[in-house]
Order: C-alpha cells, then structure tokens, then sequence
C-alpha cells in the first residue's frame, strides 16, 4: 500500500491527523479542542501520512527551547504521533518520522525529544532515554521530615489570573538549573497551565494553586487537585500534586511541607518526579513514598554537532565519538568534542557508539559507562568512558515535569 507524507492544510486536515492517536486516548475530538491544539503544534508542525485520500497517521512536533546542561537549545518536542489501527505495521510512523526528523533538521533544530507510550517504538529513530521520572503515593501517616525545621517563606493560594502572571517566572528560573524542561510560550500556561476543563480532573477537584514567597520573592510554587473521599469515619482522600517547581532548596522543603501537612487526605500522589529529588532526603521514611520510576524524556540529536555544541561540560577535556546513525545519516562518523564544542575528526574513536546512546547520554543523566555495560557503546581506548562520563555529567538528574 502506497501512502504520502505531508503537512496538514486545515484545521480538518489536523483533527484526522491527531485522531490517528485521539483515538487511542478515547478522545471526542470535539472543534474547540483541536483548535485550541491547532493554535499549539501549528499546522506547519502536524504530520499526516496519506493513505488514497484519507489519513491514516499523523505525528506532530511542539517548538521548544529545551534546557540543557548550561544551556537552552530549539528543539522538536514530538507530540500526538498515532496511525490508525486499520494501518499499522506497514511503515507508516517510519515515514512519518522520517518526513518530521528531515523537517528538524531544515529548520535547524538540534534536538528532537518526546514521551513514548511504549520504550520499543522509537529507539530504531534514535532516540535514546535520557531522564527517569517516577510516581509517589506517600501515606498520611509517613509525612514527617526527617529534620525539624521552621518554614521561612509564606504561602498565598492564586487565582487563575494571578497564577498565570506568577508562575511562568518561577518555572524559567527553575528552568535554568534543571536540564530536560522545555519552554512554555502564553498560549501554552492558558492552555495547559491555567485552563482546568473537567474532563481532565480524573474524579477529583478543580486546580488549587499556590504561590510561596520569602523575602519579598516568589520562589516556587505548587499546582495540585483534592480527590476528596472519606470511609467509616477516615479520610481516604488523595492529594494530587499535578507540579511542584521550587527555585531555592528552602523553597522547595517549605513548599512540600506545606503540601504533606495538608489535612483530609489519606495519601499525596505526584509524578514524574525525578530520582533524585530533594524529597528522598527531606522526609523521614523515603521507602515509604513508594517510588515507582520509568523512563522519563526520550532525546534525540537531529543534528550530533549543534547539539554536542550546545550544553556545558562539568571538565575540561575531549572525547572522539564515532556515532552510528543509520537514521539520519548526516550524523554519521567520528566527532571530536573539545573545549566544549564539537567538529569532525579524523582521529581514532575514543568510543563508538549509536545516536540513540549519545541521546541517552546527552542530558548527563545516563553514564557512558552504563551504557556499556549494557552493550550499548564501546569503549575504543582505556578510561575513555570515565573520561566521557567526567565531561557529561551535570549536578542533578535531567527533569522534564510535564508530558507533551
Ligand atoms: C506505535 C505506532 C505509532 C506504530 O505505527 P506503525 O505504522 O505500525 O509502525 P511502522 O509500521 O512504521 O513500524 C516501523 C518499525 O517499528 C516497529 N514497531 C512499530 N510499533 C512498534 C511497537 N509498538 N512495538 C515494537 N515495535 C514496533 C515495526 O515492527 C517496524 O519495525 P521494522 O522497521 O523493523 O520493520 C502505532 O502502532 C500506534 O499508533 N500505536 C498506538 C498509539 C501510540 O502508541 N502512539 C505512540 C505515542 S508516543
């Protein structure tokens, strides 16, 4: 079966194109939502794979600035990327991919990132996992921090209209320290941030959001829903922290005090947190939060010089990576990383390995030499890899708090 792949002209064009996966989610693709999502990816940005006349796949990207190591790089933030049931496994998300990764690439984007449904779809495209995030489901009675303290700051719940002008500052400032976050135009706080549709509440209340200042400043905030439920006489009510983003480590104890401390529930959930996030160290019992982790952001170097380029290294020092990329072949050959910035060599490889390890390996938060040990890169010359995990990795774990 033959199939075209091309950018959608309309907004019915984009409906079919994002109903490839709409349907999967169980979605009404009702006008107002998928204008409103329209208004987001762009139709510029929305893939449709064309099957005779109807469209049988879409995939979409998001135009971000992606935060990495001591930088902020433009990047694809691959979204709603779905083929209809009556059309799988005959290569239409490998056209879609293809089409959308030569786009990245025109458009001069180092970096391609996404959330995978599943961790066997996009590895083959080069894409390789670069951060983890887990859930935790804390009971009540496991709350207490493990040292005693006196909150410093104050906390002040918002309205929607004060959280949308409160809340961008604090997440570009923490944007700054943590690779993995992308950036959040207007339309996206409105949308995304600010908007609180009840189809998206899951059983539980509207948004609650609060802001925390100390000294004058807000320095973090929290976004979370009560799931409000009571059993013979106890509370088996959640708290649901949908974000809690701290700029200052005070902030971010005092602002998780405040979350654990708040009555009537029988546990706080929150996601995609990462592992290694302040609260295993604040609370008294950090087995009991329960942390399930998984593969978080999914990266991949569209072009391996720009990108390799683009972030800071924790030492000085060089590396030559031969990188495989069958993919996107442009990548294709040894790279030498000096300085701090990247350029074609013919010197011997200090490790070879695929784009979709140097994908994973990007954000710092996945060793070269895990990698390795798992046969994902090999080691050319003696102490290369400790070498290269010197260069790579950064002060905390990447951390991309929200899935696109
Ligand atoms: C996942 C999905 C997009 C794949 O689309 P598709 O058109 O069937 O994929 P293709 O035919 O282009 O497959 C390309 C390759 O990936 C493999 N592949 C595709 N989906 C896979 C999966 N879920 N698990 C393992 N391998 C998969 C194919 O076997 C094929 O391998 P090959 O290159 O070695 O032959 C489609 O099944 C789908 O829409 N699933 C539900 C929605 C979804 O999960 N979307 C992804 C959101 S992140």
């Amino acid at each position: 079966m033959s199939f075209d792949v091309r950018t959608v002209k309309d907004l019915d064009e984009f409906s079919s194109a994002v109903f490839a996966i709409g349907q999967y989610f169980g979605m009404t693709p009702t006008e107002e939502r998928m204008q409103r999502f329209l208004d987001q990816i762009t139709a510029e940005r929305m893939h449709a794979a064309w099957s005779d006349s109807s469209i049988v796949g879409g995939a979409g990207a998001f135009k971000f600035d992606l935060s990495v190591p001591g930088g902020d790089l433009p990047t694809a933030g691959v979204s709603v990327v779905g083929v209809y049931p009556t059309h799988r496994r005959r290569g239409v998300l490998r056209s879609l991919m293809r089409a959308q990764l030569d786009d990245a690439q025109e458009r001069g984007e180092p970096l391609a990132a996404l959330w995978a449904s599943e961790e066997t779809i996009y590895g083959r495209f080069g894409y390789g996992p670069a951060a983890f995030a887990g859930e935790i489901k804390l009971a009540h009675e496991y709350t207490s921090f493990a040292q005693q303290f006196e909150p410093e700051g104050t906390i002040r719940f918002l309205g929607p209209d004060e959280a949308r002008d409160a809340l961008p500052p604090v997440y570009e400032r923490v944007r700054q320290l943590w690779p993995g976050m992308f950036s959040r135009d207007d339309l996206w706080w409105e949308n995304r941030e600010i908007k609180d549709p009840e189809e998206r509440r899951e059983g539980a209340g509207p948004k609650r959001w609060v802001a925390y200042e100390r000294d004058g400043s807000i320095d973090g905030y929290a976004v979370y829903r009560h799931k409000f439920g009571f059993d013979e006489g106890s509370s088996t009510g959640e708290l649901r922290v949908i974000e809690a983003l701290a700029a200052t480590p005070t902030a971010e104890r005092d602002l998780w005090a405040y979350l654990l401390a708040i009555d009537w529930k029988a546990t706080v959930s929150a996601f995609l947190l990462p592992p290694d996030h302040a609260l295993f160290f604040l609370v008294a019992t950090p087995r009991r939060l329960r942390y399930r982790m998984g593969d978080g952001l999914w990266v991949r170097l569209v072009d391996v010089g720009a990108a390799l380029s683009g972030r800071q290294y924790a030492v000085d020092g060089a590396v030559v990576f031969d990188v495989h990329d069958d993919f996107c072949p442009w990548n294709e050959g040894r790279w030498k990383l000096e300085g701090g910035s990247a350029a074609r060599t013919d010197e011997d490889a200090d490790i070879a390995l695929s784009a979709q390890s140097l994908g994973s390996a990007y954000l710092g938060g996945v060793s070269f030499s895990s990698l390795a040990r798992a046969g994902r890169a090999d080691e050319r010359k003696d102490g290369a890899l400790m070498r290269a995990d010197a260069l790579f990795r950064w002060d905390r774990h990447p951390w991309c708090p929200e899935i696109f």
